[in-house]
């Protein structure tokens, strides 16, 4: 039983116009394993996925899909087969509540007039999503849920179509650890039923926990498949950048200077509780916590996205009002946000533009000059942090993933902030320009830029940081210095009450 495939995915090839994403790729997916993908940002590894979902065409190859020939033509059509995926660009209607979104082509009816049953629908939709180990209301409109939330949905959307394979497109870079524990139980559970899963993810320590094999690609090409068991992470790694690397945590020794912004009492009622800090020039602090737990809300309030009931902000000793992101960048404040759709990138515009928009003016008035300032701004920022793209005029939208977030980080590195925020910089970033993140932040910093970046990443946190605030259900737990603080002690104040949650919940399922 185990060696048979379920899916055998022989010799694709799919050009864009000026780049091979994927030249001659071979994957093979046995019946009930756990099947991971890796390779840097670029690699190919979601336009494979697209072919397989059939939301791309394929320009060579075949697929073998138990045991036969499948043309996949149409979403609907590899969901015919029982191909289900999670897309790594989310796939849900905006307006449409969660279960309407989970259950959308494959309604619950109601005989005799097939009217669609939304109870059922909502019932099975909070049945998988507490599966998940959340709770979301079903009847929520997308577009009131966070980056966290969609991503909760698209795998709750996967989970329940009844698939002999699930291919998931990096389905825990919105996730903290509980989360993706949940994910993971029910990945073994559907492995156990004899579900095959494909697996991407930029995080290796995930690949190792949960998959039974991995296929590396890289620039487009098949590298080799390995189970997982026979190969250290170091091997993997340099299967997947082609050399080897200096992983770590690059942390600079940026000298510290006077509290440029400072935080007394913010509140927002019932978001977030009396939040009071400091942040020096030179200083990188991290805030951590749970997903919901206010870390965004806090940087938005900072960053005049949303109004502030009470409290105060300080900047270089004077109180501020910043009323919105306009009157925040001209105070020399940066804000790279995790959805780098809604809030950095311009997707119709190129990279080019992208990268050199927010610092217009810091370019010359003549334009022939300025055109030139613009194209080696450009190819620098294109250049040190490896962007993956055939020209600096490429539109933005043809970037992979991690590419698109590299744009976006350089336009705020450009902008030459006093305090820049960085949202999980590097969630969907490859190992290697992870680094090169890292080094771009400690830059900044010793520069004199203060910098505060939120992650979920423990060990980016205790790496990156100098000081670190942990939050809880809107408030801040716990500030710590970051070279005595451990994993465990940050756990502990980011979950301060889960044990008696999981006592109501309980309560409640009775
Ligand atoms: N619509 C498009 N037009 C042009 N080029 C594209 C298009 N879509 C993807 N590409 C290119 O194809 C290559 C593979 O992209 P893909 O999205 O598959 O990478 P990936 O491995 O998923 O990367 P990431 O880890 O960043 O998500 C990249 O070089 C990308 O720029
Ligand atoms: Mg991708």
């Amino acid at each position: 039983m185990h060696d048979e495939y379920i899916l055998q995915i022989i010799g694709i090839t799919k050009d864009y116009p000026g780049v091979r994403a994927l030249d001659d790729v071979k994957l093979e997916v046995r019946s009930g394993e756990v099947h991971a993908l890796v390779g840097e940002n670029g690699a190919g590894k979601s336009t494979l996925i697209k072919i397989l979902a059939g939301a791309l065409r394929r320009d060579e190859g075949e697929i073998l899909f138990d045991d036969a020939n499948v043309e996949i033509n149409s979403p609907q059509e590899a969901q015919r087969l029982g191909i289900s995926v999670i897309y790594q660009e989310f796939n849900l209607v905006p307006h449409l509540s969660v279960s309407e979104n989970i259950f959308l082509g494959r309604e619950m009816t109601r005989a005799p007039f097939r009217i669609i049953n939304r109870k059922r629908e909502e019932r099975e939709a909070e049945k998988i999503l507490s599966g998940l180990g959340v709770t979301l209301n079903p009847r929520t409109p997308i577009n009131r849920l966070g980056v966290a939330g969609q991503q909760i949905v698209e795998i709750a959307k996967a989970l329940c179509a009844d698939a002999k394979l699930i291919a998931m497109d990096e389905p825990s870079s919105a996730l903290t650890e509980r989360e993706i524990e949940n994910l993971f139980a029910l990945i073994r559970k559907l492995r156990s039923d004899g579900v095959s899963i494909i697996y991407i993810s930029h995080r290796l320590d995930e690949v190792f926990q949960i998959a039974d094999r991995v296929t590396v690609l890289r620039d487009g090409r098949w590298i080799g498949t390995f189970p997982v068991d026979k190969m250290s992470k170091d091997e993997l790694i340099e299967m997947m950048v082609g050399r080897k690397l200096d992983e770590g945590f690059p942390k600079g020794n940026a000298e510290m200077g006077g509290e440029i912004l400072s935080l007394k009492g913010v509140t927002r009622k019932g978001i977030i509780e009396d939040i009071s800090f400091e942040l020096r020039e030179g200083e990188i602090l991290g805030i951590t916590g749970l997903v919901g737990a206010g870390r965004t809300e806090v940087v938005r309030a900072i960053f005049g996205a949303d109004e502030i009931d009470e409290g105060e902000i300080y900047l270089d000793g004077n109180k501020v009002e910043i009323k919105s992101p306009i009157d925040a960048i001209k105070m020399g404040i940066s804000l790279l946000t995790e959805d780098r759709k809604a809030y950095g990138l311009i997707l119709d515009m190129t990279v080019r533009e992208n990268i050199t928009l927010a610092s217009l003016k810091n370019f010359s008035k003549f334009s022939f000059v300025r055109r030139r300032q613009e194209w080696e701004v450009a190819d620098r920022f294109i250049n040190e942090l490896r962007i993956k793209t055939p020209s600096r005029e490429q539109i933005a939208r043809n970037l992979s993933g991690g590419n698109q977030q590299k744009v976006v980080l350089s336009k705020w590195l450009l902008a030459n902030s006093k305090v820049v925020i960085f949202d999980e910089p590097t969630k969907g970033i490859d190992v290697g320009s992870k680094v090169e993140i890292y080094q771009l932040m400690s830059r900044l910093a010793e520069n004199g830029a203060g910098i505060i970046m939120i992650s979920s990443e423990l060990p980016e946190v205790l790496g990156m940081s100098d000081r670190i605030i942990v939050m809880y259900e809107g408030r801040i737990t716990a500030e710590l210095a970051a070279e005595n603080a451990t994993q465990a002690q940050i756990m502990t104040y980011a979950t301060s009450s889960i044990k008696r949650d999981f006592q109501h919940e309980n309560q409640i399922s009775e």
